[in-house]
């Protein structure tokens, strides 16, 4: 079993060009699969508020969600580097807050660094975050929690002018005290510029190759997923065709009793003459 990765290890394995790949989990399966795996860091987004509980988007998920399914991939994968999501409006409305909440995905769920979103507008909570001791991943290009204001789940930085906005978020978020940014659906061309001109690790969900590592929701790349699939998606698996073909084959299987066999049933210890006995007592 290989040891627990620190945020040392992500610096150095950006200063060899050691590529990160990350995913997120939200259970106890996902998450020892992706440790026996060799899968770098666990990322339990809030996206569980979609790929898990079918809410349209992220906006619904609460902290009491995040710590329960943080503590349930922590004991999925214990030698992983974990990341808790904060869900919105667990850091927007004080650094008092901010703070708080990112200590309980510490002391809750043992992970071992919270993300949240946004640029230069939360860099007063990143600062008070990390003075309070704890490892931050900013997140920059398309953010969910602030969809309503882009119009949607868009692509972000493709003309220049918002693509300087993000320059300028990015530089920020580091200076803030982020210690790692993901930076999501932004042109690679940003990506690579961003990625550096920065010292901190730069990893990309949909902003393509050129930076530290990449992160894939599970549920998308495993072909679970099939309210949409973004482009930047490539899927590994179609378990959601395979979960189906097996439940089809139970639902046939069970009307035509085919199942349970004999192989499926635990047999008497007693002699059937003892047993019939017994059933003879209550009739
Ligand atoms: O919640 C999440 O999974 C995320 C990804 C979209 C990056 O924040």
């Amino acid at each position: 079993m290989s040891k627990k990765k620190t945020i040392l290890d992500f610096q150095r394995m950006k200063e060899e060009g050691e590529k990160v790949a990350w995913i997120t989990a939200y259970d106890f399966p996902t998450a020892s699969f992706a440790e026996q795996a060799g899968i770098d860091m666990i990322l339990v987004g809030d996206s569980l508020g979609m790929v898990v509980k079918g809410y349209d988007g992220t906006i619904p998920v609460t902290m009491e969600d995040c710590i329960s399914h943080c503590q349930d991939v922590r004991r999925g994968a214990p030698n992983t580097f974990c990341i808790g999501d904060m869900p919105f409006m667990s850091y927007q409305t004080s650094t008092e807050e901010a703070v708080a909440n990112a200590g309980r995905f510490l002391k809750e769920a043992d992970m071992d660094a919270i993300k949240l979103e946004g640029g230069r507008r939360v860099c007063d909570q990143i600062e008070a975050i990390t003075d309070a001791g704890i490892v931050v991943f900013g997140h920059i290009g398309l953010t969910p929690q602030s969809s309503g204001q882009m119009g949607g789940f868009k692509a972000q930085g493709l003309h220049v002018d918002s693509a300087r906005e993000l320059i300028k978020d990015a530089l920020a978020v580091e200076e803030a005290g982020c210690e790692a940014l993901l930076v999501e659906a932004i042109p690679p061309e940003v990506t690579e510029f961003i990625t550096e001109k920065l010292d901190i690790p730069v990893y990309s969900i949909g902003a393509g190759l050129p930076c530290d590592g990449q992160l894939l929701i599970c549920g998308d790349m495993l072909g679970m997923f099939e309210a949409f699939t973004p482009k930047f998606v490539k899927k590994y698996a179609n378990i959601a065709e395979v979960q189906t073909k097996a439940f089809e084959e139970y639902v046939e299987d069970v009307k035509s009793e085919k199942f349970p066999t004999d192989d499926h049933v635990y047999h008497i210890q007693d002699s059937e003459e003892e047993f019939n006995k017994l059933f003879e007592e209550f009739n």
